[in-house]
């Protein structure tokens, strides 16, 4: 194979409950990419359509993600990237993490997989850690892997894919502001007291169980975060009333997509789902705020072939 074209999908991280440890994988919101070989033994970034970002391969999270795999296998195969970025940086949806993700599994697949799809979790990391200053797992786990992904663990690295309720569907606002997740992590505080603490790992766990039980209800009293998002929550316009008018339109829980702005709102099946968006597009119509509105199942393949 001398070239290929993939989808490399948006995810969802954090999950109000699992700050860095929690994520999943949308359908239909991503991004398009074209690896081809080259004969130059290089990573070239060939072309970059939809958004502004970085042409040089060591300044880029796909081509670094890239060369870390290509230097583990000792491989001197170039490659040429074409990225037609759909989604939007800095808009909390996964952006550097599709593009990441979505490179090292076009080189995986034209050089033979020689890596499992878990096995390039730590590679795509590498373009979060340029992406961000932090490695972390949250978003590309989901990407590689489809559906919803826990990090149990960082050193070493363990990642545990989870099961997916059916009916479950996301509506994704991102209000078009742009939050780096670099400065949105600077802001959270790096202590926690034990009283938040048990209230998370309660969330968390109990998150893990309504997954493997389809507990709907279960799945949205678990989606609170008393660490992070009080924090992160104020650089989201009208982030209080868009949780109540959410709520109130039958969501089964709203939280923080990623590092923001985006936010979520988790729901059973499309009638309510739709319900949900509408009340949204209605209120933040007019806010005097850009926005995009999406509503998502949850993508269980991740990236795809075209
Ligand atoms: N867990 C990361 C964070 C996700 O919240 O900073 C960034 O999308």
């Amino acid at each position: 194979m001398q070239e290929i074209k993939i989808f490399s999908p948006a995810t969802v991280a954090n999950l109000s409950c699992g700050f860095d440890v929690l994520g999943c994988c949308l359908e239909n919101i991503g991004d398009e990419m074209r690896v081809i070989k080259n004969s130059l033994q290089k990573v070239r970034i060939t072309k970059i359509t939809g958004q502004d970002l970085p042409m040089e391969a060591e300044n880029n999270v796909a081509g670094v993600a890239v060369i870390s795999m290509l230097e583990k296998l000792k491989e001197k195969q170039g490659f040429d990237i074409e990225i037609n970025k759909r989604i939007k940086v800095g808009s909390g949806i996964g952006s550097s993490a599709a593009s990441a993700a979505g490179a090292v599994y076009a080189v995986n697949q034209l050089l033979g997989t020689p890596y499992h799809a878990m096995e390039l979790i730590p590679f795509a990391m590498e373009g979060e850690r340029l992406a961000s200053g932090n490695p972390h797992a949250d978003n590309v786990a989901p990407a590689l892997l489809g559906g919803f992904s826990l990090v149990r663990s960082y050193d070493p690295l363990e990642v545990i894919s989870l099961p997916c309720p059916e009916d479950l569907r996301m509506v994704i606002l991102h209000p078009l502001i742009e939050i780096k997740t670099k400065d949105s992590r600077a802001i959270i505080k790096q202590s926690v007291s034990l009283k938040k603490a048990i209230s998370q790992w309660g969330n968390l766990g109990a998150f893990v169980s309504a997954l493997h039980t389809n507990n709907y209800e279960l799945l949205g009293r678990s989606l609170v975060d008393e660490i992070v998002e009080p924090n992160r929550s104020i650089l989201i316009p009208y982030f209080q009333e868009l949780r109540s008018i959410s709520m109130e339109s039958g969501a089964l829980g709203f939280g923080i997509s990623g590092s923001g702005p985006s936010v979520f709102s988790m729901c059973r099946g499309d009638e309510d789902a739709i319900k949900v968006k509408r009340a949204i597009q209605n209120f933040y119509e007019n806010k005097g705020i850009e926005f995009d509105l999406h509503l998502s199942r949850i993508n269980p393949y991740g990236i795809k072939i075209l």
